[in-house]
Formats: structure tokens, C-alpha cells, sequence
């Protein structure tokens, strides 16, 4: 009896020898692979920044050029797994190819495929840019969407925040976010602002090479200036990025400028404002208006955002109030996958149009000419509306 409590012993630590060592070949003969990307993102004139993850540290490299098969090649760092490159001395508004590679210090090597991008256009061409916000939860319809967004061809694409349901878990922004952009993010580059449900993740700033602090930044594309703004961060007169929204401001020159956060200071959304079952609602994140004194100093036209999973466009407004002649125009494009909200059963005083359902928005702007289409999932256009200056 006893010998065999002890040949059962000996049997079961064999076992767990033999699933211990198969579980670590396993591992370190893990295949070296792309599991972000490329995708693009920052387009300037004359440079193009791509960024890419793998599962293991390897080298990062990227060939960029006129022709698919004459890529001149250049190197970044060595050992990371989130990989950023900037092809530079590029020409404005032309057309290249690019591809990616890393190779871990075991000689493997992954590759993409090669893809195409566009530098970023002159101050007086037409452009045309993507708006798509809350791509979390619905990977799905997000592959759909950002193949739909791809065939528009676009210049870049911006997206106002909750990019995946829960910023720490980095699966979500492999399996979701960047897995179904693929379609889009390869060969559009993206324009980024965070959400909530971002969480202000470490993972946001690995993924994307922004100016700094990358929370708030400017890009500028043909005529436009563009202000991102994290609306998780104090916007009060008396913060940090106030102060910086407002010099930004007063520093452009563009002709178009928009303001993009994820929160929206109007909305007719029935419950994120109050309860409409019960009470009245208070029309959107009242705090966030405090922006609308420096909108309305500094002649911002558009102001950006997301959050609520539905579609808002309001008349130009100025002081709270809809306007004839002028205005900013608020914007909530957060269709994107989340689930979708519903607005209040009554009208709201500043509401043009209103709609329950996933969306994205097409942007085409030439000089003094913004023209705003949105569409549905399945293509067709519900809202139209054009600005001239
Ligand atoms: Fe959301
Ligand atoms: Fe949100």
C-alpha cells in the first residue's frame, strides 16, 4: 500500500514535469507575429508616422516608397513589441507604398502585406475626412463600418473616443479595436481622442505618437485645424487644458477649425442627462459649455464628439442659442459599435437632426466649403448638411 502511494506520487510529479515543459517549449517556440496594425496615424505634408505591435520584443523596420517593389527601408529601436516608425522627406499630397517588418533575436521574422497611404494635401485642396466614434463592444459592425469608411477613400479618419470598452484590457485593442479598423487604419491614418471608457490607458499612449501630452494635441490637414481635447480631464476656465485649447485657438489661422472630445455639452440623449422617464433632461454635460465662450471667441465651427451611441447634429448655436448667421455647430457621431441610446421624447431647441442607429460621417472640405454627409451601416445617407464661410 505504501509503495504504491509513493509510486503514484513519483507518477503525478512526471505529469506535471512533462505539462510544465511542453507548456514552456510552447511558449518559447511562440511564432513572431503582427498582432496590431500597421496602422497609420499623424499625416503631415511630408511625413507619415505608422505604428505596430507584435507578440514578442523584436527589431522595428519599415520600407516606404513610390513603387511596391523599390521600398527604401529604415530601422527603429530593437527589443520592443509596440513599434512606431515616421517615414520622413516625403512629398506633399502624393502617393506611396509601405510596408512593416520586425525580427525577434532568433532570426524570425514577421511582415505585413504592403499598403498605401497619401501625404497630407496643400492648405487650398479639397480634402475629405472619416468621423467615427465608440468603436467598443461591437467588432462586428466595426469591420463593416471601417470597410464602408475605407471605400469612401478618405484622408484620415477621426475617431472621438471609447476606441474599446475597457482601455486596460489590451485584448480589446487587439481583437477589437485594431483587428477590425485593419481595413481602414492601414491605409488611412487616424486622428485619436480619448473616451471613458478609454481610461486613460498607458496602452493609448504605446499605440499612437502624438505631440505632446497626446491627451490634447493639434493636427492641421489642408485648411483645417483640428483641437483634441480629453474630456475626462478638467476643461473648467481655470485648467490646464483651457489654457491650452485657448492659446491653440488664438494661435490658427485655418479657415475651418473643429474641436474634438469625446463628451458632448449638447445632447437629447433620454437618460445620460436625467432620467426622461421620470424627470426632464439637462440637455448634455452642462460643464463642458464653459468651452462654448472660447468656440464662440475664437470662430470654431464645429465642435466634435461621441460618447452618446447615437447621432446629433444642432443648428449653429451661439450663447445657448440656435442662430441664423454664424454659430458653432455641436456634433455627436458615437455610432461607431457600442450599443446604441435613444433620444428624449421631446424635441430639444437646439436639435437639427437627431437619429438612433451606428453611423459614420463623411467630411469633404474645399476652401471656404465644409459639406457633412452621414450615413448608416448599410450605406444609405439620413443627414446632409453643407457650411460656407
Ligand atoms: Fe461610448
Ligand atoms: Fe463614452
Amino acid at each position: 500500500m505504501r509503495y504504491h502511494h509513493t509510486f503514484q506520487h513519483i507518477a503525478f510529479l512526471c505529469l506535471v514535469l512533462l505539462v510544465l515543459t511542453a507548456a514552456f517549449t510552447a511558449r518559447s517556440e511562440e511564432e513572431l507575429k503582427i498582432i496590431a496594425g500597421p496602422y497609420l496615424h499623424y499625416p503631415t505634408q511630408t511625413t507619415m508616422t505608422v505604428g505596430w505591435e507584435t507578440n514578442l520584443p523584436a527589431t522595428t523596420e519599415g520600407g516606404c516608397g513610390k513603387k511596391a517593389a523599390d521600398l527604401a527601408w529604415i530601422s527603429g529601436k530593437e527589443g520592443e513589441s509596440f513599434h512606431t516608425l515616421v517615414f520622413e522627406g516625403l512629398e506633399p499630397a502624393d502617393n506611396y507604398f509601405y510596408q512593416v517588418r520586425s525580427v525577434s533575436g532568433d532570426g524570425a521574422k514577421a511582415e505585413s502585406e504592403v499598403f498605401t497611404f497619401q501625404t497630407a494635401v496643400a492648405a487650398d485642396a479639397p480634402f475629405s475626412f472619416i468621423v467615427l466614434s465608440d468603436t467598443q463592444s461591437n467588432p462586428v459592425n466595426v469591420a463593416k463600418q471601417a470597410a464602408l469608411a475605407y471605400s469612401q477613400r478618405p484622408h484620415f479618419t477621426l475617431i472621438t473616443g471609447d476606441l474599446v470598452s475597457k482601455g486596460p484590457e489590451k485584448a480589446l485593442w487587439n481583437n477589437h479595436f485594431f483587428r477590425n479598423m485593419h481595413a481602414l487604419a492601414t491605409r488611412v491614418p487616424l486622428v485619436p481622442c480619448l473616451g471613458n471608457h478609454d481610461e486613460d490607458t498607458p496602452y493609448y499612449y504605446s499605440y499612437f505618437a502624438l505631440p505632446d501630452p497626446e491627451y490634447c494635441y493639434t493636427f492641421s490637414y489642408g485648411n483645417l485645424d483640428l483641437f483634441i481635447v480629453d474630456s475626462q480631464r478638467p476643461l473648467t476656465p481655470n485648467s490646464e487644458q483651457y489654457a491650452w485649447l485657448e492659446s491653440a485657438l488664438a494661435a490658427s489661422k485655418s479657415t475651418w477649425k473643429i474641436v474634438a472630445l469625446h463628451k458632448a455639452a449638447y445632447s437629447s440623449d433620454e437618460d445620460d442627462y436625467g432620467d426622461t422617464v421620470e424627470t426632464r433632461t439637462m440637455y448634455g454635460d452642462i460643464r463642458l459649455r464653459a468651452l462654448s465662450g472660447l468656440y464662440e471667441k475664437y470662430g470654431v465651427d464645429i465642435s466634435w464628439c461621441g460618447h452618446i451611441h447615437s447621432y446629433e447634429r444642432t443648428h449653429p448655436m451661439v450663447q445657448g442659442k440656435p442662430v441664423l448667421e454664424g454659430g458653432v455647430v455641436y456634433m455627436v457621431t458615437g455610432g461607431g459599435g457600442g450599443g446604441l441610446e435613444k433620444a428624449a421624447p421631446w424635441r430639444s431647441p437646439f436639435t437639427a437632426k437627431v437619429y438612433s442607429g451606428h453611423h459614420y460621417c463623411l467630411v469633404n472640405v474645399f476652401g471656404p466649403t465644409l459639406r457633412m454627409e452621414a450615413y448608416t451601416p448599410e450605406g444609405n445617407l439620413f443627414d446632409f448638411v453643407e457650411l460656407k464661410k
